[in-house]
């Protein structure tokens, strides 16, 4: 049971180490949460044994769930920072003490909805989820009840919410979101109360809310919502679909540059976005992470490009000059150093820049190591990996793959069969396996099956785009 339960579960990554006045900060924040939660429940006069107990059962539930939001926060982005976790809570908090303040006068559903917007945009439709379900379930006024119709529209244009902004791609979509779901709330309690007499108005509402004015403060909630989540996205660190499409922009400077000084490299990202984007749609990956990061993953070259054979034209190649292998690792070793500096510089989300030391992860420099050997045997193979770290995500790995498989594609003979492609693809995967590249991935034999091919299916495109067609007198096939 212990080794079925063992593989069922993710392989630890590198968690991100949270400081421990971060972590009090954390713990202190929920504490905060559970108090103001549960407070008013020793106000109730007499104050007896039963009421204590009360009181102490909800301060540990609350307690308990907000321990369960940061680990379901935790499982489903594992390097989530504290930053982001703190956001988290501090919107639980925010939310339970304008219940305090306001749940009397205005819906909750204005309440709840527009922060789940804000999680699942930055961290996923789990964690909003987990979120909305926890900021439903605790109201700090015991006085406050909330019906339970009214809790089940609430509950599921949260959810919807919740489950569509973790997977929108465009502000526009967001929107759209923003203005069909207070018209569904206004319908979905319209149609209740006023079409179908079941439930009593007065009750069915929490307070004195009136629908349509609630319905519109909900869609003036989201639209501000949508508004700050730029700014949400800078301070705390998230990455959003949005965003991500954001960065993967051939126009945004670094890349233009990309292009204009290294050309050759900026070529060989283009051709490994497309390997990667088809590796990643096999797997079920996340593709506009490694598009994006498959962008950037090279950056570092901007710093040399011609030391770099790619961008080298058939010219002189500057390392037989240095003719010194060990300077000619660091040249390499420094696209590296460099592209997380760039990435520090333009303020890439920590994902994409995970993309830079990873798609090397401690790989050998091959080439130069042997140079080395036929100089000096006893030299050390230390001087000639990659600092790493290995690829922590399947995204990262994949990327390294493609990396891997680029160049090899590249120069096969037009003429090549399906089975010698699939051959060359499968060394080079089996080499970097072999290496002990890819143990933090948790890619699984029949991810690493379907990577092969997919990366066959590009090498195909590559040979059917690079086949000359007979051409017209004119040049013209309309
Ligand atoms: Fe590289
Ligand atoms: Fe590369």
């Amino acid at each position: 049971m212990f080794y079925l339960w063992s593989r069922s579960q993710v392989p630890l990554k590198q968690p991100i180490k949270i400081s421990r006045i971060d972590n009090l900060i954390i713990f202190l924040v929920c504490i905060l949460i559970s108090i103001i939660s549960s407070y008013k429940l020793l106000l109730i006069s007499p104050l007896n044994i039963a009421n204590i107990f009360s009181w102490l059962l909800t301060f540990t539930e609350v307690l308990i769930s907000s321990g369960v939001l940061i680990l379901v926060s935790k499982k489903e982005n594992p390097t989530i920072s504290s930053r982001q976790i703190f956001l988290i809570i501090t919107l639980l908090l925010s939310v339970q003490i304008t219940k305090l303040a306001l749940a009397s006068t205005i819906s909750p559903l204005s309440l709840i909805i527009p922060p789940a917007l804000i999680i699942s945009q930055g961290m996923g439709s789990i964690t909003a989820l987990t979120w909305v379900s926890i900021a439903s379930y605790i109201w700090p006024d015991p006085e406050i009840f909330i019906n339970n119709n009214l809790f089940f529209i609430l509950l599921v244009c949260a959810s919807i919410v919740s489950l569509l902004g973790g997977r929108i791609r465009s502000r526009a979509q967001l929107l759209q979101l923003s203005i069909f779901v207070p018209i569904g709330s206004f319908l979905s309690q319209w149609i209740l109360i006023d079409k179908i007499s079941l439930i009593n108005k007065q009750d069915f509402v929490l307070a004195n809310g009136d629908i349509f004015s609630d319905s519109l403060l909900l869609a003036i909630a989201m639209l501000f919502t949508i508004l700050f989540i730029p700014i949400f996205e800078s301070i705390f660190g998230l990455l959003t679909k949005a965003r991500l499409l954001e960065l993967a922009d051939k126009e945004k400077p670094l890349i233009r540059r990309l292009s204009l000084e290294a050309p050759g490299t900026f070529e060989h990202t283009l051709l490994i976005c497309g390997l990667a984007e088809e590796a990643t749609r096999m797997i079920g990956g996340d593709i506009d992470l490694i598009k994006t990061g498959a962008l950037y993953h090279d950056v570092g070259k901007l710093h040399a490009p011609n030391w770099f054979i790619e961008n080298q034209d058939g010219l002189k190649n500057p390392h037989d000059e240095l003719d010194d292998p060990i300077k000619s690792a660091e040249v390499l070793q420094a696209h590296v150093d460099e592209g997380l500096k760039f990435a520090r510089k333009n303020r890439l989300p920590k994902p994409i820049a995970n993309f830079i030391p990873e798609h090397q992860g401690t790989l050998k420099m091959g080439y130069f190591f042997q140079k080395a050997k036929e100089k000096n045997l006893e030299i050390n193979e230390y001087y000639f990996r990659y600092k790493g770290p290995i690829p922590q995500s399947k995204e990262t790995a994949i990327l390294m793959l493609a990396d891997g498989c680029e160049a090899a594609l590249r120069a096969m003979n037009i003429n090549a069969t399906d089975k010698e492609a699939l051959e060359t693809i499968s060394n080079i995967i089996y080499s970097r396996k072999k290496d002990g590249q890819l143990d933090d991935s948790n890619l699984s034999k029949g991810e690493i099956f379907l990577i092969k091919r997919a990366f066959l299916n590009v090498w195909k495109r590559i040979r059917h785009r690079r086949i000359q067609y007979p051409t017209s007198k004119n040049n013209t096939f309309s």
